[in-house]
């Protein structure tokens, strides 16, 4: 699959499929998008002390490495846990500038995040252990997972991957989330929100980041 990075509304970079027609953040901008719909409305949403986060789609690694700074910024102990099938390859982690963009330690850390081993658990920070796993999330087993307090949900959109927003992938992660657990997403599409309903979660719809009029976060309770 071939991969073009591009330049997004606040500067920073995302990677785009041509043959997908499908890039990985908002063209209005990546860490305005990441920063808005996965901490502010997820992370810091959810009031685990020590929260385990689990990520559908490592991808670029901007939301692992805005959870990092944010788990250091607030003392909180996290994990964070990540599937992804295509990891991205050397030369594609350095093209992106977020590191460049936040600050030199966010730089360090944005490397640290992508050349740590994958299927192994790391400790990145004192307060990020990163377990990153290469696996397909259509036949993944949820099975020898922790419990989870925030889901962020980052496939790419429903119209083009439809088979990564089923039922039963929702009915599996509701299975290994705490009491408390919150799942954000940026797709807010009335399908998608049935779905998570009938697979026990309660929903709401959240003002979007820019450029989305709307984007669903989902709670156990
Ligand atoms: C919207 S992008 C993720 C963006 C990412 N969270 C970030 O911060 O860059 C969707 C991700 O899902 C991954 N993906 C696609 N199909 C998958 C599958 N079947 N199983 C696991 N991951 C998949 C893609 O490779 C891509 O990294």
């Amino acid at each position: 699959m071939q991969r073009k990075i591009i330049e997004t509304g606040d500067g920073s970079k995302t990677l785009f499929i041509p043959e997908m027609d499908e890039q990985y953040h908002s063209v209005n901008g990546a860490i305005t998008e990441s920063e808005y719909v996965y901490l502010d409305k997820g992370y810091r949403h959810n009031q685990s002390l020590e929260p385990v986060v689990l990520e559908i789609g490592f991808g670029t690694g901007l939301n692992a490495l805005l959870t990092a700074l944010e788990a250091e910024k607030s003392q909180r102990k996290t994990t964070y846990i990540s599937l992804e099938k295509y990891p991205l390859k050397a030369e594609e982690v350095k093209q992106l500038n977020y590191g460049s963009l936040i600050s030199e330690e966010a730089a360090q850390l944005f490397e640290q995040l992508h050349t740590r081993l994958w299927n192994s658990k790391t400790t990145v920070t004192p307060f990020l252990d990163l377990l990153k796993i290469e696996a397909d999330l259509k036949t993944f087993s949820f099975d020898n997972l922790p419990l989870v307090d925030i889901i962020y949900y980052d496939a790419f959109g429903p119209d083009k991957q439809p088979e990564m927003w089923e039922e039963q992938i929702f009915k599996s992660i509701f299975g290994i989330s705490n009491q408390s657990a919150t799942l954000v997403t940026y797709s807010a599409k009335g399908e998608i929100r049935r779905r998570m309903e009938r697979s026990g979660f309660t929903s709401e719809r959240l003002p979007g980041p820019p450029g989305k009029r709307q984007m669903l976060r989902v709670s156990k309770l």
